[in-house]
């Protein structure tokens, strides 16, 4: 070791959906809802890297975004406060596993404090301007939940808040997170951030910057060298006190001992670790699965899914069919030595799937992209041959991700066009919309019968797509963001305020809060999926209507199978607090159950409310439930409640 005083070097990655085994995109494996399974799948992250040497991820990014057009919505859990923070919890659980100090544990870093999604517009970097209500109510709880369950690192952010950048600001750093919150771990800047404070106009020069972010409670500079060169003169200049550095220098330190990298610094670099933890069976089956559970039933008239395996002929076309690396989205982790041949593609996944008796042809039809209509002649041609086409359209895997936003969320090219050509032969299409973020898509919506929401589903994308076609996997995700019919809509999320003039349709205009030109309503709401079954919600039974606060109410509710398909449900619990000291949105999640039931099978769920559901932050910041009538909904969606009631929290 070069170390003067035998420090241990940390090794960081971004590990964001997988290392070697790619998992579904963040935002695709928020649709499954399923806590258990994205513990899992981050557990299995934690384990392949740390046998790598990689001691920390720069994940997962918490950042509530309710706005499509921004390119890092993939890298998040969605629009929604409460899921979002039970998913900020589920993950930092996995990457962390029982505690750190174990040699398949690495350190989780909560990213990007704070309010990164809410950049104007959805242009990446953007500035963000909001009320400390917000604040506070909507984008602070995902990044509070990982520091209650132990997230070792934080990073900050390269947007401003309301003229300060985040990775200066002593509000977020110093008196939220390590005062309020009491966060033991380091704050790392994000790249370049403390020097891009000149950019923001906050600072002079990199001296200045570096003084700002040390003061403000950034503890380690992540590449903008401001620290490493002005730091010391800022001690010699007597601008700081030895104590800020000290404080850093602990904090960092202190986790190096966690990791246990004072014992030994090479202890997570083990060959034969490695091995074994990049060719476990295990770890592939796992992503498949996730990715089953990941993939969105849009639509599916007439029942078309699932396909039989016995269907004689089967086209398979599109751009993105034979696409190898696409299925890994942004941010998969490139290892020198092992390529993309580890991916399952659509078009093995199809192969695997089907025997003997079936005839899969292929046609690409188009590029992702562009005007060229060559290709469509032949997937017509190809298209006539069969009983059923599958068309996978969407986004090329870098139309998302980091500074990848984007103003025309629409399906890129002549894929749409490509569409209309085969529905014209009069044969049924399926379509499968591969995508980091929601796009625009009505002509395919209302045309093609049935459609897949396939995101980027990772390594095993391709078996996971087809146990969903053909049944061996039943859908049962619920989207995790609001999907708009037009960009002109965007930011629009389901938790809204009523406003004083709230519309009720779309007919009537006139002095009410709508467009003139477009829906108020989003082309599929948050919280929408369906199955290949149906569930019938029934017997909502509240045992108490009116509770004092230091009370709660036992809520049950009867789910029943009723179609034909054993299946599983995303039942959601959504309050509405109808009178406020401030105006309460029309409605908020507070509650989910995802339960697995057999056809003609009817299973009780137990939710119980208490006065932490029925809180908020009122105008003093205070978190405070008030006295009054809230509506409780039980819905399969949010726009699908299927039943409702009402109950007063007594003064
Ligand atoms: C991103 C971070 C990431 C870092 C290191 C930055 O540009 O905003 O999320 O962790 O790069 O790769």
């Amino acid at each position: 070791m070069q170390s003067r005083l035998k420090i241990p070097l940390l090794f960081g990655q971004d590990v964001i959906h997988g290392y070697k085994t790619t998992f579904p995109i963040p935002l695709a494996e928020a649709a499954s809802w399923d806590l258990d399974a994205m513990t899992a799948a981050t557990r299995v992250a934690a384990t392949e890297a740390s046998a790598s040497g990689i001691h920390w991820t720069f994940a997962p990014m918490v950042d509530i975004a309710r706005d499509p057009r921004w390119g890092r919505v993939m890298e998040g859990a969605g629009e929604d406060t409460y899921l979002g923070s039970k998913i900020a919890y589920a993950r930092v659980k996995g990457f962390q596993g029982n505690k750190l100090g174990d040699v398949n544990a690495i350190m989780a870093c909560a990213k990007h404090f704070a309010a990164y999604g809410a950049a104007i517009g959805g242009r990446d970097y953007n500035s963000v301007d909001m009320s400390e209500k917000t604040l506070w109510e909507t984008y602070l709880p995902p990044f509070k939940a990982t520091v209650d369950a132990g997230v070792a690192t934080f990073m900050n952010s390269f947007n401003d808040i309301n003229g300060v950048p985040s990775t200066g600001s002593k509000m977020l750093q110093r008196e939220i997170l390590k005062g309020k919150w009491g966060f033991k771990g380091f704050v790392v800047s994000d790249w370049g951030s403390i020097g891009e404070m000149k950019n923001h106009g906050n600072v002079k020069d990199d001296y200045e910057a570096a003084l700002s972010a040390i003061t403000a409670g950034s503890d380690m500079d992540m590449e903008s060298r401001c620290y490493k060169n002005n730091l010391t003169q800022l001690l010699k200049d007597k601008k700081i006190d030895i104590a800020l550095i000290n404080d850093a220098v602990k904090r960092i330190l202190y986790k190096k001992f966690e990791l246990g990298l004072f014992d030994d610094p090479y202890r997570f670099c083990n060959a034969e670790r490695e091995q074994a933890a990049l060719n476990n069976p295990e770890h592939a089956k796992l992503a498949r699965e996730v990715a089953a559970k990941s993939i969105v039933l849009l639509k599916n008239s007439n029942n078309l899914l699932p396909l039989s395996k016995n269907t004689k002929t089967i086209a398979f076309i599109g751009p993105l069919v034979k696409a190898v690396k696409q299925n890994k989205g942004f941010w998969d982790v490139e290892i020198p030595g092992i390529d993309s041949n580890f991916i399952v593609t659509q078009w093995e996944g199809l192969q695997n799937k089907l025997g003997a008796n079936t005839n899969l042809l292929y046609a690409k039809g188009c590029d992702i992209e562009g005007t060229n209509k060559d290709g469509f002649a032949e997937a017509i041609d190809v298209a006539k041959q069969a009983d059923v086409v599958i068309l996978s359209i969407g986004e090329r895997r870098d139309m998302s991700g980091e500074a990848k936003s984007r103003s025309n969320i629409n399906i890129p090219g002549v894929q749409e066009d490509l569409l209309k050509e085969l529905l014209a032969t009069g044969k049924p299409v399926v379509v499968l919309i591969n995508a980091g973020r929601p796009l625009v898509f009505n002509y395919t919506a209302e045309n093609a019968p049935a459609i897949l929401y396939t995101w980027w589903l990772g390594s095993e994308a391709g078996n996971a797509i087809a146990d969903v076609l053909f049944g061996d996997y039943v859908p049962s995700a619920k989207l995790p963001i609001t999907f708009p019919r037009s960009v002109g809509q965007v930011p629009i999320y389901y938790n809204h305020l009523n406003t004083g003039r709230p519309a009720q349709n779309d007919q009537n205009h006139i002095y009410n809060s709508s467009y003139i030109d477009e829906s108020i309503f989003p082309k599929y709401e948050f919280g929408y999926g369906l199955s290949y079954t149906t569930f019938q919600y029934s017997n909502l039974i509240l045992n108490k209507k009116k509770i004092k606060a230091s009370e709660k109410i036992e809520a049950d509710v009867t789910i029943t199978n009723t179609g034909k398909y054993d299946g599983e449900e995303i039942v959601q619990l959504y309050l509405r607090d109808k009178v406020g000291s401030i105006s309460r949105p029309i409605m908020e999640l507070k509650d989910f159950k995802k339960i697995k039931i057999k056809v003609g099978e009817s299973k009780t769920l137990h939710f119980t409310i208490d006065k932490e559901k029925l809180s908020f932050y009122n105008q003093q910041l205070q978190w405070v439930a008030e006295p009054g009538e809230f509506e409780l909904m039980i819905g399969a969606s949010s726009r699908d409640i299927r039943l409702k009631d009402n109950f007063e929290l007594l003064k």
